[in-house]
């Protein structure tokens, strides 16, 4: 089942395409990543999905419902957390974190409310405008992890935080992905959307350029290898499908897309393998590549 669908979005600003076309959609219980550089469309995506913005062409819904003409019967089944938080500067961190949980119909006296500000370290007796930005923004993050919603979008929602607070804000997500929960996470943090994500849309100039599992996306790439061989293992050289070759004594490290492992195993053969390790590309490897080749 989808809970959001976004089916050729378009956004203009003062006639500059800021989206050109945005596909994508959310399946229940999900974690899908939303990731591409800065500028490229993903919280203007986020925000017409929300209902704030408006399209300029094709069209976005949650839970079957058009996101912009039915925004109000869409927000209390999702929580929302933005990456910059810019809230009221004399109200303290607890009384926003109520008024938030109030307007959302959430108790306050929740004991989930409690054990998040204890997790996250937060201290909410203090006046906003004295937090910082990543305890400004853990305040987005109690309210929204406080909810019931169905449906969680997190917009960078660690770009604030420190390590230790990511892991926490890690360990919730995957609490409530346990519990069937859907969430789509626009992340710069790459560590965070591999461990995090079950599938991955990347945006690029606004438009979604490649969507699928991490092994998916993974197919499309090279390994690594690095085979250790009682002889050097020099027939590498001449083989076509090997990239990026280079020797470590006995030791030869490369790469090589899937249609060529067995053609370069069988080479190597002959050369007594001692050793042999492959590893996947990671998914800063695959970014990388896919902004370098295509821009
Ligand atoms: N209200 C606006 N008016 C004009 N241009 C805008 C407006 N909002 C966003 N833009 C432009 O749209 C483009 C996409 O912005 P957006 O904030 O969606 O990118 P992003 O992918 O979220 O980037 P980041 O990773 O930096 O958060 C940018 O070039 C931005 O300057
Ligand atoms: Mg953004």
């Amino acid at each position: 089942m989808k809970v959001a669908e976004i089916n050729g979005l378009q956004k203009d600003f003062k006639k500059v395409q800021i989206l050109k076309n945005i596909t994508m959609d959310v399946y229940s219980g999900e974690i899908l990543g939303f990731i591409g550089p800065n500028g490229a469309g993903k919280s203007t995506t986020i925000r017409i999905l929300l209902g704030m913005l408006r399209a300029s062409g094709g069209n976005a819904k949650i839970f079957g419902k058009d996101s912009w003409k039915e925004s109000i019967a869409i927000h209390s089944k999702i929580a929302y957390v933005p990456g910059e938080v810019n809230l009221w500067p004399n109200l303290t961190g607890g009384e926003v974190i109520d008024l938030f949980m109030n307007l959302q119909g959430i108790n306050t006296e929740s004991s989930r409310k409690k054990r998040l500000i204890e997790k996250f370290q937060f201290d909410p007796s203090k006046k906003i405008r004295n937090y910082s930005k990543g305890n400004r923004q853990k305040i987005a993050l109690i309210v929204a992890l406080s909810s019931d919603a169905d449906f969680f979008i997190f917009d960078e929602p660690t770009s604030g935080l420190d390590p230790l607070m990511e892991v926490i804000f890690q360990e919730e997500v995957k609490e409530f992905k346990s519990k069937g929960k859907s969430i789509l996470l626009s992340s710069h943090i790459l560590s965070e959307v591999e461990h995090l994500c079950d599938r991955v849309a990347i945006i690029r100039q606004g438009e979604v350029i490649e969507t699928g599992t991490l092994e998916e996306l993974r197919h499309l790439t090279r390994y690594e290898y690095i085979v250790t061989t009682q002889r050097k293992a020099e027939i590498l050289e001449n083989i076509s499908g090997v990239y990026d070759l280079s020797f470590r004594r006995n030791q030869a490290i490369f790469q090589v897309g899937q249609e060529d492992v067995q053609s370069v195993l069988e080479a190597l053969l002959p050369y007594n393998v001692v050793n042999l390790e492959s590893n996947p590309p990671t998914l800063e490897e695959l970014f990388l590549r896919h902004y370098q080749e295509k821009v």
